[in-house]
């Protein structure tokens, strides 16, 4: 348990600290868990607003987390998916703007405007009991998320209620999390837009193509990290930063004229050498790394054109300057290809990805073409463009593969 001392330290900190997280999800994990902490609570969730409505988003559990695998249940799946109920507890603090401390949810009195649903504790068996429901609003009032806190303890572990030193804590808290949070979510809307900037740039990088690398990728990732014993977790957290990376490998191209990136026909080769650069371009629109997604983007748009024999671009070359690597130059002063794993696992996915999906589309330069084809020319390729072993994985998984085609189909070709 933190003493008052390192509570007011760790709140004082506690604002710096979180303007050093940019991924959204980390930092609403690490929300919970400082919040709970502060207010040595057993157990905590936090519902986001997505358009007008708030959503289960995330859940923390020290008893449950410490149970038996056999004695732990998971939460039905609806519980994530439907917007919470006006009439919740929830539901009724986003409604309201009201911060609510209830001694027993189990208690609430028939006349409440709000009730606990004992669903979740009748499927998980755990008791809910004590809860304090914070909403974080922003400078204009309207709440981004709701943080809820369960069952605080006192030091011999007993569930008890919260007091109101719980309730002061939590509200200073909760000003500097929405802070935080509007902060995280303007980040991920920006970079929507940068994805939707790309796409308008490069007519032939529409929406459908993007969303299909992006998908391909996590698909191909998925199945290369259970091969690889990578934990679900560690899976799970990299899945919506490599979504995102894949949709802007190509973001660089905002970098290359009209009269190149938009010329019909084949391209001469100094304007090859003009094209290639869009690698470099991009990985310098990320390569402040400030975040996990900073690092990721940066890698993708730098690796997305390297082969595994080591004939592609741009090589080993400073993500920043494009200079060569010492120790990577040619004879001619340029930088030698990375080979084989040399190009970090997420580079050699989206590689993959985006030739499929390039050889399967119509392009200014060339037709489309069908699967058989396609699938041929990938295979002939493993082992010179591509990791032989994500080849293999994406011939094992043709049927994902082909959901997601289903799911992003392209427009008609006049509205491209
Ligand atoms: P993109 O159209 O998105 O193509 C991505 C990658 O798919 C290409 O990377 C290439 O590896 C593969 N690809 C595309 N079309 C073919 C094809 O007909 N045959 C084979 N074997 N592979 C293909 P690459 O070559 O590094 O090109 C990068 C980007 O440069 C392309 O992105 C495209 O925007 C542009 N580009 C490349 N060649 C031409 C061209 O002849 N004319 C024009 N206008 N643009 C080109
Ligand atoms: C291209 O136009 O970039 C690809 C030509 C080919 O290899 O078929
Ligand atoms: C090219 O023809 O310019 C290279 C494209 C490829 O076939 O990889
Ligand atoms: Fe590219
Ligand atoms: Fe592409």
């Amino acid at each position: 348990m933190l003493s008052e001392q390192e509570k007011l330290d760790a709140l004082l900190r506690l604002g710096t600290e979180l303007n050093q997280v940019n991924d959204l999800d980390i930092l609403l994990e690490h929300l919970l868990t400082v919040a709970r902490r502060f207010v040595n609570a057993d157990a905590g969730s936090f519902y986001l607003r997505k358009d007008d409505k708030f959503y289960f988003h995330l859940l923390q559990n020290d008893t449950m987390d410490n149970a038996s695998d056999d004695q732990r249940i998971p939460l039905p799946g609806n519980i994530f998916r439907s917007p919470v109920k006006d009439d919740s507890i929830a539901g009724y603090v986003a409604k309201t703007g009201e911060f609510l401390n209830i001694v027993d949810v189990h208690e609430i009195p028939d006349g409440a405007p709000y009730r606990f649903n004992k669903n979740y504790d009748m499927q998980s068996g755990y008791r809910t009991c004590s809860m304090l429901t914070i909403p974080l609003n922003n400078k204009r009032g309207i709440p981004l998320g709701i943080l809820q806190i369960i069952n605080a303890k006192d030091r011999s572990g007993n569930i008890v209620q919260f007091v109101e030193k719980d309730e002061k804590m939590m509200f200073h808290f909760a000003s500097i999390a929405a802070i935080a949070l509007e902060r995280a979510q303007m980040t991920r809307t920006l970079l929507l837009r940068m994805i939707r900037m790309a796409e308008l740039r490069d007519p032939k990088e529409t929406g459908a193509h993007v969303n299909r690398v992006g998908s391909f990728s996590v698909a191909l990732y998925q199945k290369w990290a259970e091969k690889h014993d990578i934990p679900q977790e560690e899976i799970e957290r990299w899945r919506d930063i490599l979504r995102m990376a894949a949709m802007l490998h190509d973001a660089g191209k905002v970098g290359i004229s009209d009269s190149i990136l938009k010329k019909p026909g084949r391209l001469t080769d100094d304007e090859r050498m003009i094209m290639n650069q869009h690698a470099l371009f991009g990985a310098q629109l990320f390569n402040d790394m400030q975040s996990d997604f900073d690092e990721i983007a940066c890698q993708v748009a730098i690796n997305h054109h390297e082969n595994w024999d080591g004939t592609g671009y741009p090589g080993h070359i400073d993500s920043a300057t494009g200079e060569p690597l010492d120790g990577y130059r040619k004879p001619d002063g340029s930088a030698r290809g990375k080979i084989g794993d040399e190009t970090p696992i997420f580079g050699r996915i989206v590689k993959l990805a985006d030739v499929f999906d390039a050889l399967s589309s119509q392009r200014c330069y060339k037709p489309a073409w069908d699967e058989e084809k396609v699938l041929r020319i990938i295979q002939e390729d493993s082992g010179t463009a591509f990791d032989p072993e994500l080849v293999e994985i994406f011939m094992e998984n043709l049927d994902t593969i082909r959901l997601i085609q289903q799911r992003y189909k392209d427009e008609s070709q006049d509205e491209v």
